[in-house]
């Protein structure tokens, strides 16, 4: 068989851990040829794509980023796009494509699928917001970024008495603030599923000086929002699949408790560093798992399929169960987590 494979959407920790067991298992057990296509969809758009030997993969287990490179190209956002990826597919004479991606990169091989493309798709986001899949390689990896960065944050806030406000990665999903600010002992966590209201958030840390605290952690999602009409913030632009680009609460956040409160505060917004460098052992692991689910579901023609994680099983689910909505962070979770507030 002549396998395609592509990584779309942001990248992630794990990536190249699936892409290394694809081919060790596609071509050094199975004798396939697996075509790697770059940058996303883009590659398939424009013929662009690379051999993936078992040589080409040596090493990649604990390298971060995609040696595919990735995009967040939308070929049904782009004339005659649909069209070029299965020209393409037609000429490289593909039988089937393993699709790596989040809910964007996924959802165009749904409709790819329906335009007769063989498709196998595994789940990547370090936001972990996909349904289907209780966790989603790169997340953990970028949890522990997160909670080492916090557990410095704590001993300059201490030297300091300051508030200090971490900002992390999250546009519609809290989960990276809620793990990551449990693991950390945040004062407060802000996610985009449960509005904010400054005024109660100020009130809390105030409550917490009171109390003795001479300093605070504050962990926002990037996509935490205040309530109605209690806090104005900015917009940003807008990509090609519809999203905005956040970011700005963090600095937003620290600038009206330091005004609110009178304590002095700081913001550290950590952005990208979530997504790059080595991923963690247990990402290691989910995404040598999921990589050799795909192609072993390839390699036997059950297409229209996402790998997933239930439970400790690794499973197959069809690819709308992974992409039909998103997995926001579970309210006993957070629940358990607002115990330890203010
Ligand atoms: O992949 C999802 C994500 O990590 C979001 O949390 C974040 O909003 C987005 O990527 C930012 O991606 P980029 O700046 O690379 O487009």
């Amino acid at each position: 068989m002549r396998i395609g494979m592509l990584t779309g959407g942001g990248d992630c920790p794990g990536l190249n851990a699936v892409i290394r067991a694809v081919v060790r298992k596609g071509v050094g057990e199975f004798g396939h040829t697996i075509v790697g296509y770059r940058h996303g969809w883009r590659g398939p758009m424009e013929g662009e794509s690379m051999d993936l030997s078992l040589w080409t993969v040596r090493g990649l287990l604990p390298r971060g980023g995609t040696i595919l490179g990735t995009s967040r190209t939308n070929p049904y956002k782009t004339d005659d796009g649909p069209r070029k990826v299965l020209a393409t597919l037609a000429r490289d004479r593909i039988d089937a494509l393993i699709a790596i991606g989040g809910e964007d990169t996924l959802g165009v091989a749904l409709k790819l699928e329906g335009d007769g493309v063989r498709i196998v798709g595994v789940p990547k986001t370090i936001d972990n917001d996909l349904s289907g899949t209780d966790f989603t390689f790169g997340f953990h990896t970028a949890v522990q970024i997160a909670t080492d960065a916090i557990d410095r944050l704590h001993t300059t806030a201490e030297s300091h008495d300051r508030v200090m406000v971490v900002e992390v990665m999250g546009r519609h999903a809290g989960w990276i603030a809620t793990y990551s600010g449990m693991a950390g002992g945040a004062d407060i966590i802000l996610i985009p599923e449960e509005p904010f209201d400054i005024d109660e958030i100020c009130d809390r840390l105030k409550h917490r000086h009171q109390q003795g605290a001479s300093f605070s952690i504050v962990v926002a999602a990037e996509g935490a929002t205040p309530k109605e009409g209690t806090m104005e913030v900015q917009a940003g632009e807008v990509d090609d699949f519809g999203h905005v680009r956040l970011g700005g609460i963090g600095q937003r956040l620290s600038d009206e408790i330091e005004r609110r409160t009178g304590y002095e505060a700081r913001m550290t917004a950590l952005g990208h560093v979530l997504r790059g460098g080595s991923p963690s052992a247990y990402d290691r692991v989910i995404a040598t798992r999921f990589g050799v689910e795909a192609i072993d579901a390839a390699h036997e023609g059950d297409y229209g399929k996402m790998v997933a994680l239930h439970g400790t099983a690794v499973v197959r689910i069809p690819i709308e169960e992974g992409v039909d909505r998103l997995k926001t962070v579970d309210g006993r979770l957070f629940e358990t987590a607002s115990v330890f507030f203010g």
